[in-house]
């Protein structure tokens, strides 16, 4: 199969009806599909249009990194969500997209894909997609959402440079052949259409065992380092509001709601 670009027309006529996609804005190159959302979202745009570019110049992750997002092998897209929120729930949203995320990659992988906490998919340990969620939020309510996602799908490990090749995997490498990307897209969409009502509806509450259920950390020993402070401890799940659970040397179990997390042995 020769990599071409994305070729969104037959989703197109697939999404009417559903509350994510049913609008959506497609670049060959852009910047950020971030960044263009949010331009977007402050203009006014819905629920549910959708960024989606073949490649970005820009590509954000978080924590300030930069996302590696070549053209015509890999997905990078980004929802303008408007969600009836408190801001306290607003990390809600990214647990359910990793629940949404890791449903659709575990279809196209000969093995389940693993959450790390808070934002990456990963499998046998290499990271295989990210998520980057931005909130921007009026005084008591979510104003809106950029729910931005990356997946590498049809990426050869030869392509990757090589401040990635040890640490990412992408769909191409984990089952040796190449995946449509448009169907992973549509899928996806779905996935995400369905998630995000079950939580509009009824919380994350009924979410929460399928995140457990993808949390490959449970019972390890989690090295975390917030700003200027590095801390370790026992991953031993999440909180309802989507905190990881540490157990310190102590016992005592530690909230922890921002950090880059790595497992330690
Ligand atoms: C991370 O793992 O740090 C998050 C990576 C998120 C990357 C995606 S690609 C589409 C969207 N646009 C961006 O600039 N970033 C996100």
């Amino acid at each position: 199969m020769v990599d071409l670009p994305l070729d969104l027309n037959s989703i197109r006529q697939r999404l009417a009806g559903q509350r994510l996609g049913t609008e959506f804005h497609y670049f060959a190159e852009i910047g950020s599909t971030n960044s263009h959302a949010r331009r977007l979202a402050e203009q006014g745009a819905r629920q549910g249009e959708l960024v989606v570019a073949d490649s970005q110049t820009d590509g954000r992750g978080r924590l300030g990194r930069h996302w590696v997002s070549p053209p015509n092998v890999n997905l990078y897209i980004s929802f303008v969500l408007r969600p009836k929120l408190p801001p306290a729930r607003a990390p809600q949203i990214t647990l359910m997209a990793a629940v949404a995320l890791a449903e659709t990659l575990q279809s196209f992988l000969p093995a389940p894909p693993s959450i790390k906490w808070p934002n990456d998919i990963t499998v046998n340990g290499k990271k295989l997609a990210g998520i980057l969620t931005e909130v921007n939020c009026g005084t008591d309510s979510v104003e809106f959402v950029i729910l931005g996602i990356g997946v590498n799908v049809n990426y050869p490990v030869d392509l990757m440079p090589e401040e990635i090749r040890q640490r990412a995997t992408s769909v191409l490498v984990e089952r040796q052949n190449k995946v449509s990307r448009e169907d992973l897209l549509w899928r996806l969409i779905q996935d995400l259409d369905r998630c995000y009502g079950e939580l509009e509806v009824n919380g994350f509450a009924p979410l929460a065992p399928r995140w457990e259920a993808y949390f490959g950390w449970r019972g390890q020993r989690m090295r975390i380092e917030l700003l200027d402070q590095v801390a370790f401890g026992i991953a031993r799940g999440i909180d309802h509001d989507g905190a990881l659970l540490l157990e310190d040397d102590h016992g005592r179990l530690q909230r922890v709601i921002a950090g880059d997390v790595t497992p330690v042995s």
